[in-house]
Formats: structure tokens, C-alpha cells, sequence
């Protein structure tokens, strides 16, 4: 059993004043002509993972302009989830804080605490036409990528790195302070290091679950090989954790005048990057075609999704944003077959119906229009 979300409803988000869809645990396509609203609610059901969402907007911008018009209210994404654990309720939107709006989470009608107990609940991935130029951009759309496959094999990671980034964005504001407190330093210092360690391990760690995988691509999928570009992991394949995290805590300190002069922190976790190489052919992803690099991409995906439902029984979505289209039709069998297998509600988007159409009662499928929804029979 992994089954998937069974109702999704949306309120004032981006196109959707209100949406309330009900689903069975089969794949979902979505088809519809440009602009109609396709892929705000793979957007919306992104929302119910930690993170900025698969636009990684600003949060008033997704709330629903009439016209143009300044936002009617606060957006809220609410879904139902089955899975073996049963029928949860979760939910995400943005609500008045104290100052200002704040992004609030709530399952089974309770607040959460943080994002990260999302991942308790669910497991979402997702490929986008955006995410084409992974391999080309810098080392940092790389790394929050593994960073989210690491989040369906180990839910503490997402609470770790959110840890991480928060020290040290307190530590650089502390060193832009005319007098920065030592001591206060030394202490965001120590607790950067030891999240800094387990964030590396845990990247190591996932890295290494992939590579023992059985079926690493499928179909005519390539097969990717992916390594960490870290300082930090190659440390810790020679010395105890404790030793490296020590080091990374002296490095911190001898590099506080540095990164007061240019306003960034030198050494850390956040300079990690993912290589993926393309075994058949010898070549570095970047080397590689658009199509082989998105072919590449998504053998990751389904393989992180593989592994994640032998080992996690939550229910599990995969976003697939106009992805069908660019997969020559080989490819898009094997995919379709793969999703099947996995038994994963995929949500699949498409202008065109026809690429579909093989599916038949495989998949429900949905046709868009002007933000409104109906089921095609
Ligand atoms: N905050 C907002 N309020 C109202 N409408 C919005 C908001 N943000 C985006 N939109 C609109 O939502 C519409 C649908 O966008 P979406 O990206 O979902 O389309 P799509 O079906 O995926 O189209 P395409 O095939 O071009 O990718 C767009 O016309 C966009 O202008
Ligand atoms: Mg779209």
C-alpha cells in the first residue's frame, strides 16, 4: 500500500480562489492549454514538503489577485493523505504573525512546530522545466536538490539544515556588528560545526544507499553516478567525526575576519556540491544533452522514490511538470510503467491530452481550464 493524497483543496491560491478536488490513489494527469492553471497544483501540493515550493516564490505573491488587484486573503494548500499510517490531514498556508506573514503548518489540525514534520507525513519530489539547467547553474540548486532526496530516506535532515542555515546567518550578522561578541561567536560556531557534520553524513550516507540500490535507472533511463564534492566528507572517510567537527570549529574562528570583509561564511556544509556522471557514455552531466540531462534527472528521482518506499511507509508524490513531452516515446513508456510499478501517485502535467492516452483507467485524468478542474471520463 503507498497510496497518495485523496483530497487536495486549495483557497486564494495563484489562479485558485478555491479548488476542491477529490482523487483515488491512481497517477494523475493534468492537461490543459497554456496558462490554465496546471502547474499551480503541483505548486500547491509542493507546499506540503518543506521548503519555498517548487517556484521557490515569495510567499504574497501566491496569494489570489483578482485582476491584479492586492491579495483577497491568505493563501492555504489542505490535503487529505492515506497511507498505511492511516488517513492524515495536513495543511499549509500563510497566516498574520506577529510582525509580519509567516508561512504556518498544521496536521491533523494541530500547528506544527517546523516544516520539517511534513516529511513525517509525506514525500514529495518533483521535476520541472526550470530545473533543465541544474548541471549548469551553481553548486547551490544542486545541493538543496540532494538536499530534498535526502528528506524521503532521513526526516531529521530537513530540521538540520534549516538548524544550519540559521546559525550561520546568525553568526555572519553577529560578525557585521561593530563589536561582534566572541563569545557568542564561539558558540553559533560549535553549533554550526555539528550540524555541518551531520548534514555531511547524511548527504554521504543517502549518496551511498543509491549507489547499493539494485535498479539505479530503468528502462533505457541512463544510469547517473552521483558523488559529494565536500571537503568535509573527504575528511571524515580519514578522521573521527569529532576530530573534523573540532576542525571545522578552529576553521570558523580563523576565518571571522574574512567573511566579516566579504559578508560570507568560507567553509561549512553549504559548500558541498552533487557530481553526477553519466556512466554509458563517460561524460559529466553537463557534458550531456538537455534531453539526457532531464533523462538523468529523472532516473535520480524515481530511484530516491524506490528506495524511499522500502523504507519509509508513508505515501509519496512525484510532481512531473511538463516532463512527458520532452521524453522521446520509449522513454515515455518506460516511465509510465516505472510509475505504475512503484505504485506512486504521480501527478503528471501536459498541453496535450494525447500523450496520455495509452493510460487509459491507469491514471485519472483531469482537464484545466480557467483554473477550473473537471475529471475526464
Ligand atoms: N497570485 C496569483 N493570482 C492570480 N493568478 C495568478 C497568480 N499567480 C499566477 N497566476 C496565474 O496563474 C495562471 C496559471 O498558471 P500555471 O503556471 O498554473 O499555468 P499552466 O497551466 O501550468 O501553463 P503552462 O502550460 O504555460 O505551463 C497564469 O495565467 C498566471 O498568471
Ligand atoms: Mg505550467
Amino acid at each position: 500500500m503507498r497510496e497518495g493524497v485523496s483530497r487536495l483543496q486549495l483557497t486564494a491560491f495563484r489562479s485558485y480562489k478555491n479548488l476542491d478536488l477529490k482523487l483515488d490513489p491512481r497517477p494523475v494527469v493534468l492537461s490543459g492549454v497554456n496558462g490554465a492553471g496546471k502547474t499551480n497544483i503541483l505548486e500547491a501540493l509542493s507546499f506540503l514538503a518543506p521548503g519555498r515550493g517548487l517556484r521557490k516564490s515569495q510567499l504574497l505573491d501566491i496569494s489570489h489577485k483578482d485582476n491584479g488587484q492586492s491579495p483577497l486573503q491568505h493563501w492555504a494548500v489542505s490535503a487529505t493523505v492515506f497511507s498505511s499510517l492511516g488517513e492524515r490531514q495536513i495543511g499549509t498556508g500563510l497566516e498574520y504573525g506577529p510582525s509580519k506573514e509567516r508561512r504556518v503548518i498544521k496536521i491533523e489540525g494541530e500547528y506544527a512546530k517546523n516544516q520539517s514534520s511534513l516529511n513525517k507525513e509525506l514525500y514529495v519530489s518533483w521535476l520541472t522545466p526550470q530545473m533543465d539547467r541544474l548541471f549548469m547553474e551553481g553548486a547551490k540548486e544542486r545541493r538543496r536538490f540532494l538536499d530534498r532526496l535526502v528528506y524521503g530516506l532521513d526526516a531529521g535532515h530537513a530540521e538540520r539544515v534549516a538548524r544550519y542555515d540559521f546559525f550561520t546567518r546568525e553568526r555572519l550578522k553577529v560578525l557585521m556588528q561593530p563589536k561582534p561578541d566572541p563569545q557568542w561567536l564561539s558558540t553559533l560556531e560549535e553549533k554550526m560545526a555539528a550540524e555541518a557534520i551531520a548534514i555531511v553524513d547524511a548527504r554521504v550516507n543517502f549518496l551511498h544507499f543509491l549507489s547499493e540500490a539494485k535498479n539505479q535507472s530503468f528502462g533505457n533511463f541512463p544510469k547517473a553516478q552521483l558523488s559529494l564534492k565536500s571537503n568535509l566528507a573527504e575528511k571524515l572517510q580519514s578522521f573521527p567525526a569529532l576530530h573534523v567537527e573540532e576542525d571545522l570549529k578552529e576553521e570558523l574562528h580563523q576565518t571571522r575576519t574574512v567573511d566579516r570583509e566579504v559578508g560570507r561564511t568560507s567553509v561549512g556544509a553549504h559548500k558541498d556540491d552533487l557530481s553526477v556522471f553519466f556512466v554509458d557514455k563517460g561524460l559529466h552531466a553537463e557534458q550531456c544533452s538537455t534531453g539526457e540531462q532531464k533523462a538523468m534527472l529523472l532516473s535520480i528521482i524515481m530511484a530516491a522514490a524506490r528506495i524511499q518506499s522500502t523504507i519509509n511507509p508513508g505515501a509519496a508524490l512525484l510532481l512531473l511538470d511538463e516532463v512527458v513531452a520532452h521524453l522521446d516515446e520509449s522513454r515515455r513508456q518506460a516511465l509510465f510503467e516505472e510509475i505504475l510499478n512503484l505504485n506512486i501517485q504521480a501527478w503528471m502535467t501536459g498541453t496535450d491530452a494525447d500523450l496520455f492516452k495509452n493510460l487509459d483507467e491507469k491514471v485519472q485524468h483531469f482537464q484545466v481550464k480557467n483554473a477550473i478542474v473537471r475529471a475526464i471520463v
